[in-house]
């Protein structure tokens, strides 16, 4: 019998990102190929995907591949690339079964012209689906995408289509990558890190931060329940006096 996910009573996380980590100790625990854990991961994402929304959250922004990924090897990146190229792939078919819309976070001019090809086709077949909100980081960085913000600013300032006096948060957000996406409630991540490594920086101004040590390739329902289960224990006050914790 499928377990029970009591949810009466539970404040659902409106948006959950995560940072997926410990691929690769995952497989070095199983004497497998780093590349194996990325095989792994990916799935996980994929099988998330469907928990999350069958826990009521609206949005989930996982990191898949960091601006500074590429300085692993030649060789795990070419892994990662093509493990993404597969991925997308198959996205376009399961987001529409599922009614999930993809958007895609990161510079994309450092990618291959076909990934990219493939990421815009993915946005576009999915952006009139209303069920989960499901972005992908890949070839983010926190500080690329506000420095590309505020060029697309600077840009916009000199062709005369807003003012340095317009300049406010609502503006300034309207330029990130993550435009139109509200803020996570919730930051997860997996295999006992505790740093940000350059994710979402402003987005994450107000979040609750969850640390496991679960590798993300064994990252299940149960661990992210675990997670809304936590964040039901946190007062978020948003730096004034309110909202008691339901549990
Ligand atoms: C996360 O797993 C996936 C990516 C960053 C692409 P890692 O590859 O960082 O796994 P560990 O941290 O080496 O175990
Ligand atoms: C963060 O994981 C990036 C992604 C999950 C894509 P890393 O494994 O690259 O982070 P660091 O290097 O340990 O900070
Ligand atoms: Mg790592």
């Amino acid at each position: 019998m499928a377990k029970e996910y009591p949810l009466e009573n539970l404040n659902i996380p409106q948006h959950v990102a995560i940072i997926l980590d410990g691929n690769g100790r995952w497989a070095k625990k199983r004497m497998l190929p780093r590349n194996m854990g990325h095989v792994q991961g990916a799935k996980t994402v994929e099988q998330i995907c469907e928990d999350a929304h069958d826990l009521g959250v609206k949005y989930l922004t996982v990191y898949a591949f960091s601006t500074e990924n590429w300085s692993r090897p030649p060789k795990e990146v070419a892994a990662i690339m093509k493990l993404l190229r597969n991925y997308l792939k198959d996205c376009i078919k399961r987001a529409n079964n599922h009614d999930m819309r993809v958007r895609v976070i990161g510079e994309r001019g450092r990618l291959d012209e076909d990934i990219w090809q493939k990421i815009e086709e993915l946005e576009k077949s999915t952006c009139e689906n209303t069920g989960l909100n499901f972005t992908i980081g890949i070839n983010y960085g926190s500080r690329d995408e506000m420095l590309r913000a505020m060029r697309k600013m600077g840009e916009d300032i000199k062709l005369g289509a807003c003012e340095v006096e317009d300049i406010d948060e609502k503006l300034y957000e309207s330029y990130l990558d993550t435009a139109g996406i509200p803020d996570p409630d919730l930051l997860i991540r997996t295999s006992g890190e505790q740093r940000l490594s350059n994710y979402l920086l402003w987005q994450l101004a107000y979040t609750e931060f969850y640390f496991t040590d679960v590798l993300w390739p064994d990252f299940n329902k149960d661990e992210l329940y675990q997670a809304i289960l936590q964040y039901n224990k946190r007062q978020r006050r948003f730096g004034g006096l309110m909202e008691e914790p339901k549990v």
